[in-house]
């Protein structure tokens, strides 16, 4: 039987709750890396990875965005971020693709958004994504999660976020950055935001 990706079986609900829990607080903090680098960068095609439920799609410009386009396994996470922003920027696309494998492309983007994604999926082959959906010029901001000797995924009650642990890699920022720089990306800038339970994450500016 094939094997289901486990981010399939965790309701949106759970999974935004837990990002919201107080010590955790990661739901809030990637709301205002979102506004910092569209802020920044004011680009015109947007691709999103790993979408989830949209956290800071609000923070899009739609007078200046021509196409934005939001990619996750869960196709449920994908109608509910339709539900909530469909109607106010109309330039959003959607679509189910696994990113670690999919050879589609679906924009030339010049700024790509890929938060706590990496964890999930084969560096090399969501980096051959990145290649087949962006443009020659190309602003890639990626976030990772340093657990700092704390558990991967964080204990806020919530039962069904613990299936993903099965899968969750720690992502070694020094081979994010050669993998980067084998397809092309020259890093441009990082930081670190530590979070109430000790974790941090670490954000990566690249571009071409
Ligand atoms: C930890 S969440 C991060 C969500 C969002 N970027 C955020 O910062 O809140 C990981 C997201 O990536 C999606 N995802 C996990 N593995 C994936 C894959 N192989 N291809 C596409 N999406 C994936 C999950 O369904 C989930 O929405």
């Amino acid at each position: 039987m094939e094997n289901i990706n486990p981010w399939n079986s965790i309701p949106l609900n759970d999974y935004e709750q837990h990002m919201e829990h107080k010590d955790v607080a990661q739901a809030q903090l990637l709301n205002s890396l979102t506004y910092k680098y569209l802020k920044k960068h004011k680009p015109e095609n947007i691709l999103f990875l790993g979408i989830s439920g949209g956290n800071g799609l609000e923070h899009v410009d739609t007078d200046r965005v021509k196409k934005i386009f939001g990619i996750d396994i869960n196709q449920s996470y994908l109608n509910e971020s339709h539900k909530r922003f469909g109607n106010k920027i109309r330039q959003l696309e959607l679509a189910t693709a696994d990113i670690g494998t999919s050879t589609k492309s679906f924009i030339k983007a010049d700024f790509i958004w890929a938060a706590l994604i990496f964890e999930y999926v084969n560096i090399e082959g969501a980096f051959q994504f990145i290649a087949n959906n962006c443009n020659k010029y190309i602003n890639l901001i990626i976030t990772i999660q340093s657990n700092n000797g704390t558990n991967s995924v964080s204990s806020t009650g919530i039962e069904s976020v613990k299936s993903v642990k099965d899968i969750f890699k720690n992502v070694d920022g020094n081979e994010l950055q050669n993998t980067a720089s084998k397809f092309g990306f020259k890093l441009t800038n990082s930081e670190e935001n530590i979070l109430p339970n000790g974790k941090s994450f670490l954000t990566y500016e690249f571009n071409i």
